[in-house]
């Protein structure tokens, strides 16, 4: 990393996933074989840090972990990609959430069932010791949302008494349809919300849901739904919508020849996302960008090969 080159922070949950790829995903009682299984570090904030150090990124993960066999994996794993750990907060009691996942492989389908144990999240008053002039981005994973409402109004004291160059950019994914999590849809400069989210509230399409729920952002911030294969929708500052794909053909989600594996698919697109937006590009690309990258994804298992590998200089 170049020095004093600034790193994009994601604030939200590591967990161990236990994978078990499937032939076709299983009858209720029934007893059957798999075609793999691996363990892998999970939590849509730790995948999206592994995409953002994928895509050259310097980058940071900021959430609870507890000492212990589990910790041991997600922090070796965080390392070998080069996830700066500076700020996890250790915590002396609890369990790291883990996660059984069954990923089919007839359809790519992923089925997730998640301990969320009473491992305690990270707080504000943790979130003090982060120095914000190190971070050009600092992206949250709605979970206790009244403790990141506070973090992310700390970003923005900081940023008013900055010029824009030095100001830190904020966005929020809000996944979970859970009433007390939607206030954090009123901060941040950018905000995700999930299909689910858009479903819960009765909208059938993501241009449906962002022309509903667009009100809830704050003036100026943008909304980002993506929808699955149908790719993504966005709308901007002015209030401009755009989609994923700017051809007439739909549906844009760039998909992969075989769906392999959508684990972890949202959490790629929003990666690539803030990777993109973070670097100054428009929306329309980082949409776009979000979900070539998130489709790339869904062609593999796990994460290598997302971004392509560097193609050999030309011969002299
Ligand atoms: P998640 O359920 O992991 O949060 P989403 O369904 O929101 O993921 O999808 C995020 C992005 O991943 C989509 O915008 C799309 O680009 C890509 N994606 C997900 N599922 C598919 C699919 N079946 N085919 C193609 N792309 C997909
Ligand atoms: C994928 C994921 C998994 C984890 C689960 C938690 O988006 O982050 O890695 O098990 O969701 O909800």
């Amino acid at each position: 990393m170049a020095a004093g080159e600034k790193r994009i922070l994601c604030v939200g949950l590591a967990c161990l996933d236990i994978i078990s790829v499937v032939q076709a995903y299983p009858a209720e009682d029934s007893d059957t074989r798999c075609l793999s299984q691996r363990w892998q570090r999970g939590g849509n904030a730790s995948n999206s840090c592994t995409v953002l150090a994928l895509l050259g990124a310097p980058c940071a993960f900021m959430g609870s972990l507890a000492p212990g066999r589990a910790a041991d994996f997600i922090a070796a794993d965080f390392q070998r990609r080069g996830v700066d750990l500076t700020h996890v907060a250790w915590q002396p009691r609890g369990d790291v959430p883990c996660a059984c996942c069954v990923v089919s492989a007839a359809s790519g389908s992923r089925t997730i069932v998640l301990h969320d144990t009473d491992l305690p999240d990270v707080t504000a008053r943790d979130f003090e010791r982060v120095d914000l002039s190190r971070y050009k981005w600092i992206h949250w994973e709605a979970r206790n949302a009244a403790e990141q409402a506070a973090m992310m109004r700390r970003v923005e004291r900081h940023n008013r008494a900055r010029p824009a160059a030095e100001r830190v950019g904020t966005s929020v994914e809000v996944e979970k349809p859970r009433e007390e999590l939607l206030p954090l849809m009123a901060l941040g400069h950018v905000v995700f919300i999930s299909k689910d989210v858009a479903q819960h509230f009765g909208y059938r399409s993501a241009p449906e849901a962002l022309r509903g729920l667009r009100g809830r952002v704050q003036p100026g911030a943008t909304l980002i739904c993506a929808w699955a294969e149908q790719g993504a929708d966005a709308v901007g500052p002015g209030g401009e919508l755009v989609h994923s794909d700017p051809s007439p053909r739909r549906p844009s989600a760039f998909p992969p020849e075989t769906l392999v594996d959508t684990l972890a698919a949202g959490d790629t697109f929003n990666a690539a996302v803030i990777f993109a937006l973070s670097a100054g590009r428009s929306l329309q690309d980082a949409i776009t960008f979000g979900c070539r990258m998130a489709g790339r994804k869904c062609g593999i298992q796990g994460f290598d090969g997302i971004p392509p590998l560097p193609r050999a200089p030309p011969p002299q």
